[in-house]
């Protein structure tokens, strides 16, 4: 069944499509949006060597012209070398200021070529195809675009709104395990600020029952993020809920090199932390970080809180971008389903730690 989610920002609003099989209606879809012919389709080499020349065909058998800029797949590519590769191969291809982006992939894609989209030639318009778990329910919807600097990551970004999304749950089925599961902890991550429902739904399912969910899911997720970029499409207040586990989270990603922990990883790590401390602190209602550890374990993500020195985790947090020079916004819950942000002066971030 095909279900629709409007968007609706200030300078745009556009339509997040969720379907089964959708992906080879993207053409059709396409014809709606845009009237031109030449389209530069952005993916990675294993997501366009699955899914790219039958994607192509369709766009061909339309009547559009498109061709495909590939980088290798993996976080290495957001950077402003391959950045600026893919301008030039955009530019090349002959993409004008009138033509069409499409980012055919996960979150690196999305945000690399959104990223291109939003700076070529001062805007082309792109469409999100998300294909990874992650970009499916997170970072496909609300206009997030961005490279990395070697100092950080998404350091040299924008807010650019796709024209659409078309997000086909089937194709999650050629994803490797451990990327279903880096995606698993950001959905879990949803219930837990906004969504008993959705938790409670979560605890019946295991990692097997939860593919065939994965149309309501989405549509949830979705859903969520549509509603809090709605309210907030700066990040200025709402939206720093979407970073529940996420500041602890990149203290162990930062920590261990970025090699021991995914992304995911870390975000269950720092939800299960902040929650406990939360607890010791009665501002979390008791048995919540024991629910979501169970979920954790549940979707085969790691719940064993690395051992860290103390100061190099408190340096790393004062450098944290949500915060300002005396004070930092961190993330809690105070039962399933009800997240706030919590600001905390810099001098008494040591309870947390
Ligand atoms: N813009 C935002 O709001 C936002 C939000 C969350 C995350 N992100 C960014 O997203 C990135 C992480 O996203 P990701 O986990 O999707 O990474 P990714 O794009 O590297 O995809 C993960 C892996 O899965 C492969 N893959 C993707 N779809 C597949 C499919 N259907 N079948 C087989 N293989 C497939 C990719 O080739 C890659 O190897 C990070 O760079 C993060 O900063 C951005
Ligand atoms: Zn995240």
């Amino acid at each position: 069944m095909l279900n629709i989610l409007n968007v609706v920002t200030k300078d745009k609003t556009y339509p997040i499509y969720i379907e089964r099989g959708i992906i080879s209606k993207s053409a059709e879809i396409i014809k709606d949006l845009y009237s031109g012919k030449r389209i530069g389709i952005v993916s990675d080499s294993n997501v366009n060597g699955i899914y790219g020349d039958e994607f192509s065909k369709d766009l061909e058998n339309a009547g559009f012209e498109p061709f495909t800029v590939e980088v290798e797949p993996g976080e290495k590519s957001k950077s402003l070398s391959v950045y600026e590769r893919v301008c030039t191969k955009l530019l090349e291809g002959g993409i004008t200021r009138s033509d069409m982006i499409i980012a055919l992939g996960g979150g690196v894609i999305g945000d690399l070529a959104g990223f291109a989209a939003a700076t070529l030639l001062r805007g082309v318009r792109f469409i999100q195809v998300p294909t990874s778990l992650i970009a499916q329910i997170d970072s496909s919807v609300g206009g997030k675009v961005a490279v990395n600097l070697e100092i950080g990551k998404n350091l040299i970004g924008n807010f650019y709104q796709p024209e659409a999304v078309i997000i086909d749950p089937n194709v999650l089925s050629t994803l490797e395990d451990r990327f279903f599961s880096d995606g698993m902890a950001e959905v879990i991550k949803y219930a837990c600020i906004k969504d008993r429902e959705l938790f409670e739904k979560l605890e019946k399912l295991n990692i097997d029952s939860v593919k065939e969910c994965m149309d309501y899911i989405i549509m949830t997720c979705c859903s969520i993020k549509r509603d809090i970029v709605q309210i907030d499409e700066k990040d200025k207040g709402e939206r720093m809920l979407l970073n529940f586990g996420h500041t602890f989270g990149h203290v162990v990603e930062k920590y261990f090199g970025y090699s021991k922990y995914t992304h995911g990883e870390g975000v269950g790590l720092g939800m299960v932390h902040m929650t406990r401390k939360g607890e010791n602190m009665d501002i979390v209602a008791p048995g919540t970080s024991d629910r979501i550890q169970g979920l954790l374990e549940r979707y085969n993500l790691p719940v064993e809180y690395p051992q860290m020195e103390s100061k190099v985790v408190e340096d790393t947090l004062r450098l944290d971008k949500k915060s300002s020079s005396n004070d930092i916004n961190l993330i809690m819950i105070e039962a399933i389903g009800k997240g706030y942000i919590k600001k905390i002066r810099k001098n008494n971030l040591k309870q947390f730690i």
